[in-house]
């Protein structure tokens, strides 16, 4: 039997703590539902690929892809739940990526004002991020997670097996994020990445544990600091003020977009004098080799700031980004729109 890494995850402003079981098995899902009625919220693509190796509960399939974070959504599941005679005992678990995650979160934390639910973490954006720290939600009219709340799941399970059928544009959007939090807060697992990327990507399991864990472990510090994103828990926005705009106006993955979010935050960086320009280089290196794009797409600046404007990072007008000072550190800052354009030229 592998070792399995539990890290706890404990925030006094939450009123539940949540279990992260790193490495863990798909098997230990019944042990954690602990003879409750649970139900299963899975993403229809990881239904097909793994449904066989669920446990035998009730299934409700959630949507694929961005497109099914909405509201419409939410009221779905919720008559199909409250169809199926849920209360506020039962355990939702959603199977899948962030999406899923987000979801379930979202429904999990407002259905019968609250019910217990965790989740199976199954892409590599959700097991390094997404599932991890509370935040659930939906979009509204395509602008990012407007809807939503800071709701701890009771637990994480992320089996490294379900990245196996993963496609290797999805695993380059979970380095993304993995690199983000490295960029933010920890140069060593920034510099463990460089070294180990291309057996990460392939999913050796003994490389790609340690990144998990790694990315894992420093979200969850800066989170039980900070769950209500009012201080340091801005950082890991690093990269998606810009992204979530590239996100809306170009259709992109989030993980792609995030990446063009965190070029040009690293180019502004350095513009200010603040990040030495090697380390911005590095950090460009570093998202190509993982597949992803720096370039930024043409045109469309209007639609950009646009979206911007609308993101919930945005304070009494005043819009707050996230900029480097070297490897490893962040720093939260204003930043106004033009000069994001300059940084985007
Ligand atoms: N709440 C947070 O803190 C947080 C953090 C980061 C990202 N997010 C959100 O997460 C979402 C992105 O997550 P994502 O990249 O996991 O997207 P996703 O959930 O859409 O999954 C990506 C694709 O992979 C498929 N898939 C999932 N597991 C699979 C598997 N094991 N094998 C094969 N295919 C599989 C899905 O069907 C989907 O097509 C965005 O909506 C983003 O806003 C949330």
């Amino acid at each position: 039997m592998p070792m399995r890494t539990r890290l706890d995850l404990a925030v006094s402003e939450s009123s539940r703590a949540c279990q992260i079981l790193l490495d863990a098995a798909l098997a230990e899902l019944p042990s954690l539902a602990d003879g409750r009625r649970a139900v299963l919220l899975v993403d229809a693509n990881v239904r097909r690929l793994h449904g066989h190796a669920l446990p035998a509960w009730p299934v409700v399939e959630v949507g694929i892809g961005e497109g099914a974070k909405t509201l419409a959504t939410i009221e779905h599941l919720a008559r199909t739940l409250v169809a199926a005679g849920v209360d506020r005992s039962t355990l939702l678990v959603g199977v899948g990526g962030g999406v899923t995650c987000d979801v379930t979160g979202f429904l999990g934390s407002i259905l019968l004002r609250g019910l217990p639910f965790g989740f199976v973490a199954t892409t590599l954006v959700a097991q390094v991020d997404a599932a991890i720290g509370g935040k659930n939600g939906v979009n509204l009219d395509g602008y990012k997670n407007l809807i939503g709340t800071f709701t701890q799941p009771e637990f994480v399970v992320c089996d490294h097996g379900f990245l196996s059928t993963l496609p290797a544009r999805e695993m380059g959007c979970g380095m993304a994020e993995a690199i983000k939090t490295a960029a933010i807060g920890d140069a060593r697992l920034f510099t463990r990445i460089e070294a180990d990327l291309d057996a990460v990507l392939a999913c050796d399991h003994a490389l790609l544990a340690p990144v998990v864990e790694g990315a894992a472990r420093t979200k969850v510090r800066i989170v039980a600091a900070d769950e209500r994103e009012r201080g340091p828990r801005q950082l890991l926005n690093f990269g998606h003020t810009l992204g979530h705009g590239v996100e809306k106006v170009f259709a992109m993955s989030h993980g792609e977009a995030v990446a063009i979010g965190m070029v040009a935050a690293a180019r502004l960086s350095v513009r200010r004098g603040l990040l030495a320009a090697d380390d911005g280089a590095r950090l460009e290196r570093l998202l190509a080799r993982a597949g992803l794009p720096t370039a930024w797409p043409e045109g469309r600046w209007p639609d950009l700031v646009e979206a911007m404007r609308r993101d919930k990072k945005r304070h009494e007008g005043r819009q707050l980004g996230v900029l480097l000072r070297a490897i490893g550190d962040g720093v939260v800052v204003e930043i106004d729109d033009a000069e994001w354009r300059e940084a985007c030229a």
